[in-house]
């Protein structure tokens, strides 16, 4: 048996480079024992040292792997350490396993990350410093209760928060304290090592209801959200019913308030009031009559209704989700960040835009105000029945013979049904307004995307659904 001693019940690092040595050797899972400070003292007795690394031997490790393993071993789970190294192991002899999530390993690993992740969330939401005396001048103490083992890593976090103060985090198992200078770490406290009443606590509140949201407001997730375990050192704890009572108001106040700080959207509505009205027909009355919408509520709040543009007898039909921050100021779809990158796959894909029609399938941009920002919120289902009322007008007036719904919004406006987006993929469907429906992803999906390898190989998929669209429009 083989022997590794780590010297903390943390110590990633010195997992990681025993292992990478043991790997290389390709020395198996059931003969190591990974020990740490909280197994027993004597455990070590009559074992191997591991072996440094073969000349020449290397080890491949998907840098994913790296930051949820080391997430994982701030898992309170005692095998956490054999995981990984079975994990890194297997790695080097299964291609692919890494993006097999169904794998019991691979599975189990993720779920530990998770569960610290969320921890660590909830240690950089609750912590609530309480300002004491001491002969330096007043410093700050905290008292937080983590599931797992993340003071360490997750201490940085305050040091760039709360750089210019001196503060320590007291939990049951360590502590952490910043002098100002450097971050170190204590054996651990209990409750009353901890002050239970400041000053602090009437700035917290204030500071409470100014950034409470009361549109974000959604009772049950707060409540998974803000457990109850944590309300005890919460001094913002007790406002919170009130806060609750309040909020419809307060969400039309702060939304008003929102749309009055942005000049932009305000002169642009008022030039739309005032602007002169001309009879039209077809597709441009249609548009008109969609200029003075009410049928949902998203029409308050947004500066122009964002109808379709593009030729009048395309005969493809590109339909987003709604406008955005961009398409709402300049009233045209798809001219912001996700419309730029739109228009270049259709030039690969041997598209012209101005050959097809594009339009969203809800005409008004939703949001949710943040200071002078506004925060796209995806339509609810309502709103997007609502706004079809239009889709079909279009479709009407366009007659294509293929639309193609980008992402999963597009896809319920144009079937009238909620599908996931990648099982529809590749199907050409029954529309409601148009008689064959294909549906790809959402461009502003490729957006997100994390890493190059993805980016590429989702950027050609969605390429391909576009030239697929082409040959079926000129089947
Ligand atoms: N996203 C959409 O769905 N539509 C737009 O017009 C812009 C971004």
């Amino acid at each position: 048996m083989i022997g590794v001693r780590l010297e903390s019940d943390v110590d990633f690092d010195g997992w990681r480079s025993a292992a990478r040595g043991l790997a290389a050797a390709r020395v198996e899972p059931h003969v190591i024992v990974w020990g740490t400070p909280s197994l027993e003292a004597g455990l070590f007795g009559g074992f191997e040292d591991a072996p440094g690394p073969p000349f020449g031997a290397s080890v491949h490790t998907p840098r994913a792997f790296i930051e949820e393993a080391r997430l994982a071993a701030c898992h309170r789970d005692p095998d956490r350490f054999d995981l990984l190294y079975r994990v890194l192991l297997r790695l080097q002899r299964e291609d692919g396993l890494w993006s097999r999530t169904v794998d019991p390993d691979i599975h189990r690993l993720l779920a530990l990350a998770k569960s610290v992740r969320r921890d660590r969330h909830k240690m950089t939401a609750f912590v609530r410093f309480r300002e004491i005396a001491t002969e330096a001048g007043a410093a700050y103490v905290a008292w937080f209760e983590p599931v797992h083992r993340i003071v360490e890593l997750t201490s940085p976090f305050f040091v760039d928060r709360f750089a210019g103060m001196r503060w320590s985090i007291l939990t049951p198992e360590r502590s952490a304290h910043w002098t100002g200078a450097d971050l170190v770490f204590g054996p651990g406290a209990t409750r009353g090592d901890a002050p239970s009443e400041d000053a602090l606590e009437a700035i917290w509140r204030t500071y409470y209801v100014s950034i409470f949201n009361p549109a974000r407001l959604k009772t049950a997730a707060m409540q998974r959200e803000m457990p109850k375990k944590y309300w005890a050192n919460l001094p913002e704890a007790a406002l919170i019913a009130g806060l609750v009572r309040d909020s419809a108001a307060q969400e039309s106040r702060m939304i008003d308030r929102t749309t009055k700080a942005h000049p932009r959207a305000a002169a642009i509505r008022r030039q739309h009031e005032d602007a002169p009205k001309a009879a039209a027909h077809g597709l441009e009355a249609v548009r008109e009559e969609s200029a003075r919408c009410t049928r949902c509520p998203l029409h308050q709040h947004a500066t122009q209704t964002v109808f379709g543009e593009g030729l009048q007898t395309a005969r493809l039909v590109f339909v987003g989700e709604q406008p955005g921050d961009s398409e709402d100021l300049a009233g045209k779809p798809f001219v912001g960040p996700a419309g730029r990158l739109f228009d270049r796959a259709l030039a690969e894909a041997g598209i012209a835009r101005a050959d097809a029609y594009v339009t969203n399938a809800v005409k008004h941009f939703k949001y949710l105000p943040r200071g002078k920002k506004r925060i796209h919120q995806k339509p609810n289902a309502g709103e997007i029945d609502a706004c079809r009322w239009w889709v079909d007008r279009e479709l009407a007036q366009v007659k294509p013979r293929l639309a193609v719904a980008l992402g999963a919004t597009a896809l319920r406006s144009l079937t009238g049904k909620s599908m996931p987006v990648i099982a529809s993929r590749g199907q050409v469907l029954p529309g409601l307004g148009a008689e064959r429906v294909i549906v790809t992803v959402h461009p502003s999906f490729l957006l997100r995307l994390p890493d190059e390898e993805t980016k590429q190989r989702e950027w050609a998929a969605f390429v391909g659904d576009l030239r697929r669209a082409r040959a079926l429009m000129e089947a």
